[in-house]
Parts: structure tokens; sequence; C-alpha cells
């Protein structure tokens, strides 16, 4: 019988490099369980760190009770998240997960505080809205990718990823809410420079895997020596990877991004976005 899978191969970078064909099954489950922990870690790290300080200044400061109510609402659910996929990382790795949600995500307790302090001062930084829009719209995608391949997933995984999947609409109606007051209301001049932060930040932190997904690799790789003698050829193709149009189109697709997409063609400064998302 095959071994279930804990992350859809598709959303896991070493699927798209050559050597992904010549590894044995179980070779592969054991890459895929990493990644899969992994995947859990990023979507408690931009719940908590990157997403959270700015829907608590939302909360006291946005124009309106209602889009206020709007923002508590959405703090008390990503917290639900959160601990969902915390009580599942513990659930498969005790130890590791014992005193921190963070195994093979690639951020220092200092990254940890500095990311939660700029995401505190969304007013003058609202690119990180920007950023939680799409990581939502992606996180969509994603729940959506797993029910698609619901037979070979492991249930713990796919029931945690449909209870989130069920929520994330409701995510997205609201970051729309919030950067549609938002964005129009900061000055020209902060928006352009907002708008080559943004761009900046998603080739630097959330595009071609340089530093976490690269980590899951490593570790990956050290509990494999008898693939010793491919490590090299599957470092160099996993650096290969910025350039296989394949796996690059797979991460932004503009059919999966379609609120960015829409929001962001109304405002010069996002022309960059265009190009980015992929068709
Ligand atoms: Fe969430
Ligand atoms: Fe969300």
């Amino acid at each position: 019988m095959k071994a279930l899978l804990y992350v859809p191969e598709e959303l896991t970078p070493l699927f798209f490099t050559p050597s992904y064909a010549s590894l044995t099954n179980e070779q592969r489950v054991s890459y895929n369980r990493l990644h899969g922990l992994y995947f859990l870690e990023q979507t408690i790290f931009f719940e908590q760190f990157l997403g959270k300080q700015g829907l608590q200044w939302l909360a006291r400061h946005a124009p309106s009770a209602d889009l206020r109510c709007e923002a508590q609402d959405f703090i008390a659910e990503e917290d639900q998240h959160s601990a969902w996929f915390r009580e599942l990382l513990r659930e498969i790795d005790p130890q590791a997960y014992a005193k921190s949600d963070f195994h093979l995500l690639a951020a220092s307790q200092l990254q940890q505080t500095l990311t939660s302090k700029l995401s505190a001062n969304v007013s003058w930084l609202p690119a990180l809205l920007w950023l939680q829009l799409m990581a939502e719209e992606r996180a969509l995608h994603f729940g959506r990718c797993y029910v698609r391949h619901a037979d070979e997933m492991d249930p713990r995984f796919l029931a945690v990823q449909r209870k989130h999947l069920a929520d994330e609409p409701g995510h997205i109606r609201r970051d729309l809410l919030f950067l549609e007051w938002l964005w129009p209301t900061t000055p020209a001049w902060l928006r352009q420079v907002n708008a080559w932060l943004l761009e900046w930040l998603l080739s630097e932190f959330f595009l071609f895997p340089k530093r976490s997904g690269k980590r899951v690799l490593l570790e990956w790789l050290s509990l494999h020596p008898e693939l010793e003698l491919k490590r090299t050829t599957m470092l160099t193709e996993w650096q290969q990877l910025e350039f296989n149009p394949r796996y690059m189109k797979s991460l932004y697709p503009r059919v999966a991004l379609p609120k960015t997409a829409a929001l962001a063609s109304n405002w010069p400064e996002l022309k960059f976005m265009e190009a980015f998302l992929s068709d």
C-alpha cells in the first residue's frame, strides 16, 4: 500500500527537480513529511507574526466599528487556526515541537520579534496587508489542492486544511475591506515606497526557497546518508529551480490570486504585479 502524504507533492519544491523521479517511495514520503510540517510552521508564522499585530492595530484604529469588529474576529480565527496547526505538529513530533512552533522554519527569535514589531506598523507599511491578502488567496489555493489529492493525504493533515479552507474566503473578504480603506488613504509617495518594498519582499522571501525550504531539504538529506552520492546533484538542481518555468509558474498563478490581481490593477505603483503573477 502506498504511504500517505502530508502535503500534495506539487506544493513541494523538490518535486520539480529531475532527481525526484529517481527517489524511492520511502525517501519521497520522508521529504514530504518534513515539508508538510514546515508548511504548518509557515502558516503559524504568517498568522502570528506577519499578520496579527497589524490586525490588532486595525482593531483599534480602523475608521468604523464594523471594520474594527471584523479585525477582532479575524484575530480570533487566526489564533484558532494556529492552535489547530500547533496541536497537529505536536501530535506528529512531540519532541521537536515541545517548546517552539518552529523547528524547520528559519526565523530566529530576533527575526520573529522584528517581524511582529514591523507588522504593528501597518499604518505606514500597508504593503503588509497586500502580503496578507496574497497569503490568504494562496492558502485557499493550497487548501483546494489538498482536497483535490484527498485520497493520497494523511487524514489529519487533510482535516486541518479542510477546516482552514472554510475560513479563508472570509479572511480574503476582510483583507480587501482593510486594503480598500488603507491603501487609498496612504499618501502617493508612501504607496510607491510600499510597492517597491512589497516587490522586494516577495522576491527575496516568498519566491524561490533560499532559506526555510532549503533547510527542509538539508534536514531531509541528513536523515538519508544513502543519498550522499546524489547530494551535490540535488543541491545544484535546487539552485536551478529559480530558472525552472514549471516550478516558478506554480508559485503565484494569477488564477489562484484573482482578488489580488483585480485590486492591484487599479494602482499604477503595483504594475509589477502583472508580471509577478503567472499565467
Ligand atoms: Fe488561518
Ligand atoms: Fe487566514
